[in-house]
């Protein structure tokens, strides 16, 4: 889509990602057990809500349109209705148009797209915001829960754990077709968790994860998945987290800014978007994610890039297997080439292409809905030299995020520039 208007992200907010292994996550190891309560999603979402208007100086009065991106709220928290939920957050919010989008994993870039959607058509100022919990049941309940963003006729009896499942299979077939080993495949892993240990936001942040834990199965890191062709291709380490958090952007126009009081070099440009959408159950080689490769060819020629030209990238990393497949439909590395990216230190914080610098979903979480509003404001706050100890040290002039639902289902591209 050509932009008819400049589109700038002005800045945002996001909550701790939290869950399991978090200190603060309160379960029943937690010594505030039974007196204390985690946050809901309501809480949540009116955190990052209102933390953007601080950390903008927005007055929420000059919201014009609101996105919010959830995917199971009906399942997880007994809630929908996420337009009229989220202007609960501020007084100042009642009454605007603040609407739901859902596209599973997606739906945090989906409410992104529909914020730059809405200032193309003519809006000036907008918010996207995101938001998911998912720590009210068992992981393997909530697992059910998730494999609503498979094909379920055919694809939820894989396993109990449909998605771990499904990436497994990847892992196999891009294992059995290049060569590839899980000590290939955890050096991913390994950089999630060593970011994440310097991003206070990650839910892992204080879990540390060596080689040789991540690459090997064990009784701490077991294969837990019952599918005996799949069980080998999967540990816990290879998995994101089952993660509580939300985030929320600003986004305006020229005329936006303008009218915020708000100077150009306080924000980034979004030099360009696109959404990719295959049918569901449909995934014709296991070793490619092709539906993102088409969202992010799109995305580089109308952005006039070239993967070449990315100084900092945020890609879905649901499992870790799926970011050595998103270094090669992004076209950082060729097909078959993602584990040398990564074995060579090249996507770390100080490499060529510093990928997923707070943690990824793998290590900073991945409270579904939060994730494509977070990677868009992480990518601002590398620009803005705000990741405090996970800074990339050169400040990036171009930028590009992957946000994925389901099995490469629906993805959402975006290409960034800073604004100096
Ligand atoms: N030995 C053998 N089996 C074990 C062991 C062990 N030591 N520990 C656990 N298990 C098995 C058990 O069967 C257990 O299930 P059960 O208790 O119901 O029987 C299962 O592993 C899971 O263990 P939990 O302790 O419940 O798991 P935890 O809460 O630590 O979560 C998990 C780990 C399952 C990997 C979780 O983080 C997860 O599901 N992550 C993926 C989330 C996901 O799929 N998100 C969507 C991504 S798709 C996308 O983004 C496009």
């Amino acid at each position: 889509m050509k932009f008819r208007r400049k589109i700038y992200v002005v800045g945002g907010d996001l909550t701790t990602f939290i869950g399991k292994h978090h200190p603060d996550f309160i379960w029943k190891k937690h010594p505030d057990f039974g007196k204390k309560e985690n946050p809901t999603l309501e809480e949540l979402l009116t955190q990052a809500i209102n933390g953007a208007f601080e950390k903008t100086g927005v007055d929420p009065e000059a919201i014009e349109r609101g996105f919010i991106g959830n995917f199971a709220g009906e399942l997880f928290s007994n809630q929908g209705h996420m337009g009229a939920l989220a202007v609960r957050a501020n007084e100042k919010l009642h009454g605007k148009p603040f609407t739901r989008l859902e596209g599973a994993c997606a739906s945090g870039g989906l409410a992104v797209a529909a914020g730059i959607d809405a200032l193309n058509a003519g809006h000036d100022v907008v918010m996207a915001a995101g938001s998911e919990v998912q720590t009210t049941c068992s992981a393997r309940e909530g697992a059910g829960y998730l494999a609503r963003a498979s094909h379920w006729e055919t694809e939820r009896d894989i396993d109990d754990f449909t998605f771990p499942a499904m990436f497994a299979r990847r892992a196999k077939h891009y294992k059995e077709k290049y060569g590839v080993t899980d000590e290939d495949i955890a050096h991913v892993t390994v950089k999630a968790y060593k970011n994440a240990n310097k991003n206070p936001y990650a839910h892992m942040r204080s879990i540390e994860m060596d080689l040789e834990s991540a690459a090997n199965a064990g009784d701490r890191n077991p294969q837990f998945l019952r599918n005996e062709e799949l069980k080998p291709h999967l540990k816990v380490s290879d998995c994101s987290q089952v993660s509580d958090g939300a985030a929320a952007i600003i986004l305006a126009t020229e005329e936006g800014l303008e009218k915020l009081g708000i100077d150009k070099s306080d924000t980034i440009e979004v030099l360009a978007y696109a959404q990719a959408t295959s049918p569901l159950g449909d995934v014709d080689d296991y070793t490619v994610l092709n539906n993102t490769m088409q969202a992010a060819q799109q995305v580089y020629e109308e952005a006039g890039l070239k993967p070449s030209d990315i100084n900092v990238a945020e890609v879905h990393d649901c499992f870790a297997v799926t970011e050595l497949l998103m270094y090669e439909a992004l076209g950082f590395a060729d097909p078959g080439k993602g584990a040398e990216l990564a074995r060579e230190g090249e996507t770390g914080i100080e490499g060529s292409i510093p990928v997923n610098t707070g943690g990824g979903l793998l290590a900073f979480g991945h409270p579904v809905g939060a994730t494509g509003v977070k990677q868009v404001l992480e990518i601002y706050r590398q620009m803005k030299g705000q990741c405090g100890d996970y800074q990339i040290p050169e400040t990036p002039k171009y930028g590009l995020t992957a946000n994925m639902g389901g099995d490469d289902r629906t993805t959402v591209a975006m290409a960034f520039e800073n604004v100096e």
